[in-house]
Parts: C-alpha cells; structure tokens; sequence
C-alpha cells in the first residue's frame, strides 16, 4: 500500500533518513521504532508531505507523492496525529473533528448559498458522525469544551478522532499514547486495533513497547536514520543489533520525549 524506496533527507549537514527502505502492506499495523533523534518523525513529515525527501521515492497505492503537498497526500487517503499536539485550541473538541471531515463533505461553499437543503442534510449527518466519533474516543462529554482545556489525554484522543474523520486509507500515528498511563496505554491500543478491521491501515511510531507488542504485525528499528532490523515485535526485541541502540537510553523504557 504504502512503498518507501531509498528515501533520504539531509538537514544541512545531518543526516537525518538515510536510504530508507520500507513497506506497509493493506490492512497492517506496522510500528516505527527507534531512539530519540532517530528520524521517526522526519520519516513521517516525508510521507504526509509536511516536508520531503532529499532523494528517494515514496508511493502510496501506486502514485508517487513523494514531491506531493500535504492537501493532496490527505485528498489520497493519507491522515496523521502529531507528536507535538496540534489542534484548534479555540475550537470545541467538536468542531475539531467537523473541521476534518469536510475536507471530505460534498457541499461546496456555492452549495451552502443555493442548495442548502442537500447542504443542511449532509450538516446534520456530519454531525452525526462527528459525534460518533468523539464518544468512540470517550470525548462524549467534552463535545463542546475548548480543546485547549482538555487533559493531555483527552487533547491526544481528540486528535485520533480528528485524524479519522478525513476518512483514511492510511492513518500514521506519531508517540499516540505520549503521557498517558498504562491503562489509557492499553485501551488507545484498542482503537489502534480496531482501524484495520475497519479497512485502515496503520503506521504507528511508539517507544511502549507494551503498545508495540499489543497492536504491531510488524516493526522498523531507526537508529540515526538507518533501519536497522525489521521484522515481528519479538523477533526485534531479541535482536542484538537493535538491544545495542537503545543501551543507556533510559527514556526509551518509560517517558517519550
Ligand atoms: N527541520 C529540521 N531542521 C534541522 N534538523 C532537523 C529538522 N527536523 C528534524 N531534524 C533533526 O533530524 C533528526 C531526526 O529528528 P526526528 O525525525 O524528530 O527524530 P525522532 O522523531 O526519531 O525523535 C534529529 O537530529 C533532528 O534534530
Ligand atoms: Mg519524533
């Protein structure tokens, strides 16, 4: 579905991907993993065209989107979550999600002055599902607190249900339980497992390696900008290669960055 071909970025001097080579088959949850500064997120700001390789190629479903802007990677079928929260904080939790879906809605703003009957038929159903969404995430209550008043938790929740609403093929998810405990760990890696059943297939970047084992077909070790093991959960966790790159690397075991 998704082809990652000799993909490199350099910043300046650093290189921060280096001859990436990576697959993500239909219907899979394939986990990114590495220490900090590996070029995890570097890799995804690649594939949903917040920025773009140095060389290399990328393809999604066959079409090469590696020059490609982000509106367009999102009109392919391509949504993401940050690991750096980004979203309307003014807005309610709502309006959040609305916000992502009529990226998809039909109405164009000419439709909503002259059509409006069909325009306040597809409003009520986008509500609908927006509100399907948010009680999914247990944001229920919160439909219309300000999303900059909910708890981390809730803020990183909120951003999976937004990330949904553009109604994905693709979904890449950037440390999604960042700050969360091991019970809201476990119960996020749920939905995780729940998208692929639903058609929707997942890159996810974790450092719980709980997370990882619980909802990963298969995982990519980064280590400064090289993969350097891919295989199944426990087929990396027992590779010497990778045991070795996170040595004394403390934060890996417990708090993300
Ligand atoms: N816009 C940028 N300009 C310069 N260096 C960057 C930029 N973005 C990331 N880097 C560098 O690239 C490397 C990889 O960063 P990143 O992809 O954020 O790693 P990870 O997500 O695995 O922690 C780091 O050394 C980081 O400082
Ligand atoms: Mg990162």
């Amino acid at each position: 579905m998704l082809d990652i071909h000799a993909v490199s970025r350099h910043f300046e001097g650093l290189a921060a991907l280096t001859y990436v080579n990576l697959s993500v088959p239909e219907g899979k949850v394939v986990g990114l993993i590495g220490p900090n500064g590996a070029g995890k997120t570097t890799l995804l700001n690649c594939i949903s065209g917040l920025d773009h390789p140095t060389s290399g190629t990328i393809t999604f479903r066959g079409v090469p989107i590696q020059r490609a802007a982000p509106h367009r990677i999102t009109a392919l079928g391509i949504s993401r979550t940050y690991q750096n929260i980004r979203l309307f904080n003014e807005m309610s939790a709502l309006e959040n999600v609305i916000i992502g879906q009529h990226r998809h809605g039909r109405s164009t703003l000419l439709h909503s002055l002259f059509a409006w009957p069909y325009h306040r038929r597809e409003e009520a159903s986008i509500n609908r599902q927006a509100h399907d969404l948010l009680e999914r995430f247990q944001l229920g209550a919160v439909a219309r607190a300000r999303a900059g008043t909910l708890s981390y938790g809730d803020q990183r929740r909120l951003e999976m249900a937004r990330a949904l609403a553009t109604g994905p093929r693709l979904i890449l998810l950037d440390e999604p339980t960042a700050g969360m405990n091991a019970v809201e760990t476990h119960a996020l890696g749920e939905q995780i497992l729940r998208m692929p059943r639903e058609g929707i297939t997942v890159v996810v970047v974790e450092h719980d390696m709980a997370l990882i084992g619980q909802v990963c077909d298969e995982v990519y070790v980064l280590n400064f900008g090289e993969v350097i093991a891919h295989g199944t959960p426990a087929e990396v966790r027992q590779n010497p290669e990778v045991i070795e790159a996170y040595l004394g690397k403390e934060e890996y075991h417990d708090a993300p960055a």
